[in-house]
């Protein structure tokens, strides 16, 4: 017996198949939901996000657009269902003074964007056009506020600009300014990156200077009740985490940030596009990261915060690599290939699944900047491999989360290895949706999900790949990286069958 099995087993180490990869998904009644916030955006005065991406103005006669917005963009990203957008920056928010972005555009300020390219910044775009455009895009408002040169004065009187229907100062100074209602705007961000472009500061001064700044923040309407979000930690900084935990009543704070980039070396980053197998690992090995800073930081946020009041928002987060030759360094511009769409799916899927505290979660960003969904140049418009991702992954969206527990072959390269398969599972309206992404460069992946009893009579689904990792959409060719039908899952009694090509993300519909 043992040497058959030894036979077994050296035959098909010989062949170069892999173990199967195994799965258990519990159909029981959870009691989480996947906040669809997870889903949500960011769109920076930072290269072509703003101008050119999201803003053309309102007498561009070449580009269609509403009130400046471009209708293309509108449209596509109302199919992604995009459940909020954070603007105006990162670094730039914390340079950003509201009411130079208000009032007739031939009289606002000129100044200098100094964290991005020293462009010339002519606040054509303010709070009213980013407010009337987040109404266009049926998505929720996110506003970064300014705590590094701002004051205190300046972020309560924004706050009482944009959600204040009484009279008052600043609700009168709306008025007059052509809008009468308020946006009733809840996500509100005290300070970016305070550890940084936010001021440099310590992690004890941000939490007393956010204690401050969030006294008076107030609430103006009782149907509109603030989520104020703390400048969190740089990745793996969990001394930050701590601090602001240890130091901020919770009476005071909805939210406290995370950033973390996938990078794989701040100073030589690597090509977008035409990068080697090293750098995709690299990359992948930064990604996956993710999964371990999560739990860190959310075991601090248990110790201080049991009953999991204070979301955990990562509200940067994404691919990053150098930028396409012969474009401006200050605007950050990307291709996106394969290797970002592993990076979404692999990212969400950690993300569905700590769903009792990541309540919320910001791309960076949306257009044209960093891991971008859409890029343009001036009247085209592409969507990239990201794009697909984050709208094959949107049933997961306020949907009842469903524990799946992956037992995954490793992707191995040189001597380092890497999970090679990741998934999450939700139900809604009677669907259960499962996404999976396989990260191996080269290897298929297999894997049998016993769905314990559930009783499922048919699965569908579609897949994202393509031939190689450095593949993406371009304005010549658009389309090369879609989603397709998938056709290799298959279930009988309780035993989900998928086979998962090499480099792919698949979403499964069960019935
Ligand atoms: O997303 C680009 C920049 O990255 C943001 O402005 C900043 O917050 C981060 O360092």
């Amino acid at each position: 017996m043992r040497k058959l099995l030894l036979l077994l087993l050296s035959s098909s180490m010989a062949l170069g198949t892999r173990a199967q990869n195994t799965a258990e998904l519990s159909t029981s009644p959870s009691g989480r939901t996947i906040s669809k916030h997870i889903y949500g955006h960011f769109a920076e005065h930072l290269g072509r996000c703003i101008y050119g991406g999201f803003y053309v103005g309102e007498n561009n006669t070449k580009i269609p657009n509403k009130d400046g917005i471009r209708t293309d963009v509108v449209d596509a990203l109302k199919k992604l269902k995009i459940p909020n957008l954070r603007w105006p920056g990162g670094c730039f928010a914390d340079t950003y003074h509201w009411k130079d972005g208000i009032g007739p555009k031939n009289q606002r300020p000129s100044i200098v964007n100094t964290w991005w390219g020293g462009t010339t910044e002519n606040n054509s775009f303010g709070t009213h056009d980013f407010l009337n455009m987040c109404e266009l895009l049926n998505t929720e408002p996110y506003l970064a506020g300014n705590l590094a040169t701002g004051t205190v004065q300046e972020l309560a009187d924004w706050v009482q600009y944009v959600n204040f229907a009484g009279e008052s100062p600043m609700s009168k100074l709306r008025r007059q300014n052509g809008r009468n209602q308020p946006w009733k705007v809840s996500f509100w961000g005290v300070g970016n990156e305070a550890w940084g472009c936010g001021g440099n500061m310590k992690p004890d001064y941000y939490a007393n200077e956010f204690r401050k700044y969030s006294t008076f923040m107030t609430n103006w309407d009782n149907n509109t009740k603030l989520f104020r979000i703390a400048s969190g930690a740089n990745s793996a900084d969990y001394n930050w985490t701590e601090t602001l935990m240890k130091n901020i009543p919770s009476n005071l704070m909805e939210g406290i940030a995370l950033h973390h980039y996938s990078v794989i070396n701040w100073n030589k980053k690597g090509p977008s596009t035409d990068f080697t197998e090293e750098q995709y690992f690299a990359t992948m090995k930064s990604a996956s990261f993710m999964e371990e800073l999560v739990n860190k930081h959310i075991a601090i946020m248990d110790k201080y915060d049991p009953n999991k009041k204070i979301a955990l928002v990562v509200d940067e987060w994404g691919g990053w690599y150098d930028v396409e030759p012969g474009t401006n360094p200050g605007f950050l511009y990307q291709q996106n290939t394969i290797r970002d769409a592993m990076i979404a799916g692999l990212t969400l899927n950690i993300f569905n699944n700590h769903t009792d505290r990541i309540k919320m979660a910001n791309l960076a960003q949306a257009i044209n900047v960093l891991q971008a969904v859409v890029l343009t140049n001036e009247e085209k418009m592409i969507l990239t491999p990201t794009y697909h991702v984050l709208e094959m992954y949107n049933v997961h969206q306020d949907a009842e989360w469903l524990p799946l527990t992956i037992k995954t072959n490793n992707y191995s390269l040189g001597n380092d290895k890497l999970p090679a398969v990741s998934g999450s599972a939700s139900r809604k309206d009677g669907l259960t949706h499962v996404t999976l992404t396989n990260i191996d460069a080269k290897a298929a992946q297999e894997i049998s999900i016993n769905v314990k009893g559930a009783k499922y009579k048919t699965v569908s689904g579609r897949i994202l790949t393509s031939a190689k990792l450095q593949d993406f959409n371009s304005f010549e060719n658009p389309n090369k990286i879609v989603p397709v039908t998938f056709k290799g899952a298959d279930i009988k009694g309780d035993v989900l069958k998928v086979k998962l090509p090499a480099h792919s993300v698949v979403a499964l519909e069960l019935k």
